[in-house]
Parts: structure tokens; sequence; C-alpha cells
């Protein structure tokens, strides 16, 4: 086949005019030129095209989407689990069980499980053991893969109650042992006399020392306290611990923040659980109406109660909502990181009124002191 240059016009040499064929080469450069630049453009606005698809899907994930909880929880930066002293991990969202009544807590437990909670709070002094555990049973998911919380009450704290304590709670629960166990308050009663036992309220290391051999035994893998301050806490790491308590389940919310417990758990690797987180059942609707929580529901798409939880994991607690309600329940699993500004205003809202607390039982036990107070009462 002629080439192109064979077929152009000659000049009286019967050489080829050699303006035209200038002429004809800038045409074929110029054209490949257009050809590469727009394959360039092509590819470049395909490039940005699939950056704003994953932008977008990855935004829908993270706040829009319905998909399950493993898979929001797999995007979503904030942890799903914090790991104890012990190795153990521990899920960062709990279904909380105070409150929940018999005959309802079961079905709860059941709608947790299912939603991928596998983290349960409870108490014996709940009184609802029993059907948390039989709900835990039939629900089919194995040991292995729950974190179960029971409390030792009050009444309980001298070092002959506590095992027997333990065995109720573990016989209800249906299980051989608990993931953790906690001194539900610093407060210790003489036992069947609900009267204060100054002794062991002053000094809570006999009790702490029984907790730690029932460690050694097998029938509780972690041990923490709940509702101590930062006296409180000292007060007890001030002796030669075996085992230093692994969390501290106090009550933290919007309304009554704890900054400075917050910080000075983390700087001496007290992991806080937050409960109440929502404010409890009288002060729930106020926390979820708070404008900065509205404003920042609106804007991510999410609920205020997701905005609130998340807040909570992000402060970096654990969280333990509770709810009877099965929507509820599984809307308060997800949680999300909340951008840096939105995180920072919630933060400054919730630390910019005098703290509030929702539950002080100080008056209704009769004590003559604030369990709260700083001051060492003793
Ligand atoms: N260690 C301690 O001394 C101590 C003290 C208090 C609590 N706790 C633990 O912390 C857990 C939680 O605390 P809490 O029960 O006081 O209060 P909470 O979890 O702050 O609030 C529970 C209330 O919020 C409602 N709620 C839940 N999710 C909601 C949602 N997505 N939207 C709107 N309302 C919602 C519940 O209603 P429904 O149930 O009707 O859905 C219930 O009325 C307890 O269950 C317990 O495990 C421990």
């Amino acid at each position: 086949m002629p080439s192109v240059y064979q077929l152009l016009p000659t000049t009286d040499g019967g050489k080829p005019d050699e303006q035209l064929t200038r002429k004809i080469k800038r045409e074929k450069i110029k054209k490949i030129l257009f050809h590469v630049l727009a394959v360039s453009a092509i590819m470049v606005i395909a490039a940005q095209g699939l950056r704003a698809f994953i932008r977008s899907s990855e935004r829908f994930l993270q706040y829009g989407g319905k998909g399950c909880h493993g898979m929001q929880r797999n995007l979503s930066s904030l942890p799903s689990h914090y790991s104890l002293p012990s190795g153990d991990k521990i899920p960062s969202v709990a279904l909380g069980c105070w409150k929940s009544s018999p005959g309802e807590v079961g079905q709860a437990v059941k709608a947790a499980l299912n939603a991928g909670y596998r983290h349960i709070d409870d108490a014996w002094i709940y009184g609802n053991e029993k059907e948390v555990g039989k709900a835990i049973k039939d629900s089919g998911v194995p040991r292995d893969q729950l974190f179960i919380t029971s409390k030792l009450w009050n009444s309980f704290h001298a070092p002959e109650d506590i095992e027997p304590a333990l065995d109720e709670s573990l016989k209800a629960l249906d299980t051989e042992y608990v993931d953790m166990y906690l001194i539900h308050w610093p407060i210790a009663w003489k036992k069947d006399e609900n009267v204060l036992d100054k002794e062991l309220t002053a000094n809570p290391y006999p009790t702490w020392q029984k907790l730690e051999e029932l460690v050694d035994k097998g029938k509780i893998r972690n041990i923490g306290i709940s509702n101590f301050n930062i006296a409180r806490v000292k007060n007890l790491t001030g002796n030669a611990l075996k085992y230093q308590p692994a969390v501290n389940q106090v009550e933290l919310n919007f309304f009554n923040p704890q900054p400075e417990l917050l910080k000075w758990s983390k700087d001496n690797g007290i992991l806080l659980e937050a409960y109440s987180p929502l404010g409890s059942n009288d002060n729930v609707k106020k926390a979820l109406s708070v404008p900065e929580v509205q404003e920042i529901a609106t804007e991510l798409g999410i609920t205020p109660a997701q905005v609130v939880i998340s807040w909570h994991v992000q402060r970096g607690t654990i969280v333990l909502p509770k709810s009877v309600t099965p929507s509820r329940i599984e809307e308060n699993l997800h949680v999300f990181k909340l951008p840096d500004d939105l995180f920072e205003k919630l933060e400054n809202a919730s630390v910019s009124h005098p703290p509030q607390r929702t539950l002080n039982p100080s008056k209704s036990w009769n004590l003559g002191f604030d369990v709260f107070d700083e001051k060492w009462p003793f």
C-alpha cells in the first residue's frame, strides 16, 4: 500500500511539495496531541469520579448505611473493643440491664445478641440475672464470644460472703465464670442489716483480696470497681494489689461528663465504663434534645442517641446504654467517629454547665456523707 507521502502532489522534479508535507506532519502531530489530551482528560475525569464514588460510599456506610453492625464497625475508626490488663478484649458497647423488668429483659438480651451485641452489663441487685442467663443460653451464642459483667452488692463485701454471692450470680446467669465482676459501690453494709460497715468501707482491701483469689480460682476473669471517685480509687490502689482494677464503672453523660476523672483514669490505666450514658430514664429526653446533639445528628444523618453513644466511645470509654425496645437496641449499637470539630463541639457543650448527677443514693442510704465527696469521710 502506498504511504501517504507517495500520494502527495509533487513539484516539478517529481519531489513531494515540502510545504505541504510539513503542513500534513503538523496536522498529524496536532491530531496525536489531541488524542493524548482527550484520553488524559477522560482518565482524570474517571479517577475523580471513582474518588467521589469511594468517598460517598464511605460516608454512606459510615453515617447513612443500614448495613449490619459488623460492616459499619469495620469501616468506622472507633474501637469496637478495648484491651484489658488480662489481655481480654472488652466490647466498647454493652447492653445495660438495670430497670429492665422481668418479662422484658430476656427479650431485650435476645434482641441485643441478635443485633450483634456481645457485652451484657448486669448485677446481682438488678434481680434479673436468671432471665438474662436463660436468654443468653437460648440465643446459642457461644460463651467464649460473650463478655458478661456482674456486680458484688454492698451487703456482701465481707470476704466470707463474696464467693457465695458470686456463686448465686453464676448460677442465675448459668455460666461457669463472669468476664468482669465489679464492686458495685465503695460502700460496705453489714450483712442483713443494711447499715454501714465503716471498717470495710474505709478499707476495701480485704474485699479486693478475696476477689483476686476468685480470679485465680477461675470464677472471674477480670475485676473492677464502680462508683469510685479518685480518692476512693487511690485508697484501694494504695495497697499492694495483685490485680489492678481493670475498669471503673461510673455515671457519665452530657449532664455529668466528669472530664477530670476521665483524664485521671486514662493517666492511671483504668478504663471507664459510662453508665446512664443517655441520662437514664428521667433525663434521656432532655439529653437527646440538647441543641448540639440535635445539630450533629442532622449534619451526619444519624440519630441523637447515636451521636451521644458515639461521643462516649470517642472519649475512650465503654458505654452501657439500656433499652428494652428492639429498634433502639439495634440503633444504639451503631457508633461512628464524629468529625473532630463536631466531637469538640459536643465535648465543650457538655463541660460548659455545672455538673449534675443523675444518681446519688447517699441520702436514701442514710450514709451521713456524700459517697462522691472527694474528701475522705473516715
Ligand atoms: N454501676 C452502677 O451503679 C450503675 C448505675 C446505673 C446504671 N448502670 C448500668 O448502666 C446501664 C444504663 O444506664 P441507665 O439504665 O441508667 O440509663 P440510660 O441507658 O442512660 O437510659 C435508659 C433510658 O433510655 C431509653 N433509651 C435507650 N435507647 C434509646 C434511644 N435510642 N432513643 C431514645 N431513648 C432510648 C430507654 O428506654 P427503653 O428501655 O424504653 O427503650 C431508657 O428509658 C444500666 O442499665 C446498668 O447496666 C450501672
